[in-house]
């Protein structure tokens, strides 16, 4: 038997209050700690210009259709994550959706980790003067990323993404979104023009963005890094935009929210690499980047800013909190997966499921707050495998399985037969292939690494 949906079960169905709502909530779903960080540290790995330009490709022809597909499950369903699958395509499916919620919760375990690291950043920068060179930088992100600080970072973010999840779709995610992603942008765009009088400016955005090297195209590892990045900065493939979506009225344009999500998503990294790589130029912090981990930018930055006394302190704070905005605005999407999925699965109150799941998740992601190798380890697994793989099987689901219903769906929407062809053809021919190439890529460089 099909489960009924919360309607149905006498609870009203929450709506997003526009489409430019969930435009937004989507939008701040996909742009994250990920654009930061991630499309700053793993474009200056070498790939240059060749990194910039296989991530585009990648996004456009591989991740906006799972996207669309995700946002078609989401919608035509009106279920929530772990349901969806099995109400779209039968009892054979349900692994698909308990993926989802496994990767949604393991992904939130650490990513709460690096959110309390910019939160205690953005305190530091606001009260004590910056570190004035890379090892009192060093010693200050040892603090910051182990023991208590860590700890407390980690429950206060979760505990604040559980606020907002607990007040509701609209009055709590949406609302949001509303102020937090048009401030974000213009923090980014200000930074940006500030970067951009850096004295060496023009060299960092010529190493790390306008360096051509076809050779760069074929190389394992440029690829390997333009596909991770693709994947976990849209984030699709676990359920965060399904379950926002489950919200979203019967007429909304998807393919053009989808598009204009990933525009929004790709401009973000792109400024932000026109932030960070002027002040690594700039500073002399390429070498630092270059031998990237996670908490690199955390070291080179605020070290890079010291130099400029006051305005390096303002940039400081005004990065961190655009980096918490950021954070935030992701967090409650992947919170949303578990907390919807027990409210359609059970019928639980939405304050139940969100304390339950922050409870659960607070413990799960102490042994990444504990030890900055084991979040590495959730990333690659969570971030890396299981996000990769669902976007696989959603490809799978929606362009074969369930074909049907990707179509009805689009074209009740008002969208063109053309366009939905396309779009059919690219979720069964292309997606499924390059994901399957990208995640043999992934899982052979995760084995061959889990030692070191
Ligand atoms: N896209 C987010 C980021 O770039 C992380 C995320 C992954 C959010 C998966 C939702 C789903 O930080």
């Amino acid at each position: 038997m099909a489960p009924s949906r919360p309607a149905e079960r006498g609870q009203p169905p929450e709506r997003w209050g526009s489409g430019l709502g969930f435009v937004l909530a989507a939008a701040g779903s996909a742009v994250g700690l990920g654009n930061l960080w991630g499309f700053a540290y793993r474009a200056s790995q070498g790939g240059g210009a060749a990194f910039v330009v296989l991530y585009v490709v990648i996004v456009l022809a591989v991740c906006l259709p799972v996207l669309v597909a995700e946002m078609v499950l989401g919608r035509s369903t009106g279920h929530a994550p772990l349901l969806a699958p099995v109400t779209a395509a039968g009892r054979r499916w349900a692994p698909l959706g308990w993926l989802f919620l496994a990767a949604a919760v393991g992904i939130l375990s650490y990513y709460a980790v690096l959110m309390g690291w910019t939160g205690r950043s953005l305190l530091h920068a606001l009260l004590e003067p910056l570190p004035a060179d890379m090892a009192a930088a060093k010693d200050y992100f040892t603090a910051i990323s182990s023991g208590g600080d860590a700890v407390l970072g980690h429950l206060l973010s979760l505990a604040l993404t559980g606020v907002v999840v607990a007040a509701g779709v609209r009055g709590g995610i949406e609302r949001l979104s509303r102020w937090g992603m048009p401030l974000l942008f213009l923090l980014l765009a200000g930074l940006a023009i500030w970067a951009a009088f850096l004295p060496q400016a023009r060299e960092g955005y010529a190493t790390f963005l306008l360096r051509w090297d076809a050779s760069k195209l074929a190389d394992p590892a440029t690829i390997r890094n333009a596909f991770t990045q693709a994947f976990f900065s849209i984030g699709t493939g676990i359920g965060a935009i399904l379950a926002y979506a489950a919200y979203l009225d019967r007429r909304s344009p998807i393919p053009r929210e989808a598009a204009s999500v990933v525009g929004m998503d790709t401009a973000v990294g792109l400024m932000a690499g026109c932030i960070t790589f002027p002040v690594v130029a700039s500073f002399g912090l390429a070498d630092v980047v270059g031998s990237s981990t996670v908490g690199t930018l955390f070291i080179a930055l605020p070290t890079g800013l010291a130099s400029l006394g006051a305005t390096g302190r303002l940039v400081a704070v005004l990065f961190f909190t655009l980096a918490y905005i950021a954070a935030i605005t992701s967090s409650v999407s992947l919170l949303e997966v578990p907390v919807s999925s027990l409210m359609d699965r059970l019928g639980w109150s939405r304050g139940r499921a969100v304390w339950l799941c922050v409870t659960l998740i607070a413990l799960l992601g102490l042994p990444s707050a504990l030890d900055v190798a084991v979040l590495e380890r959730m990333d690659a697994i969570f971030g890396g495998v299981l996000l990769i793989l669902g976007g696989l099987l959603l490809a799978v689901l929606l362009g074969w399985g369930s074909s049907q219903r990707f179509r009805s769906d689009l074209e009740h929407s008002g969208t063109s037969g053309s366009l939905v062809a396309a779009l059919l053809w690219a979720l069964r021919w292309v997606s499924p292939v390059a994901i399957s190439l990208g995640l043999v890529v992934s899982i052979t460089d995760l084995v061959r690494n889990w030692g070191g």
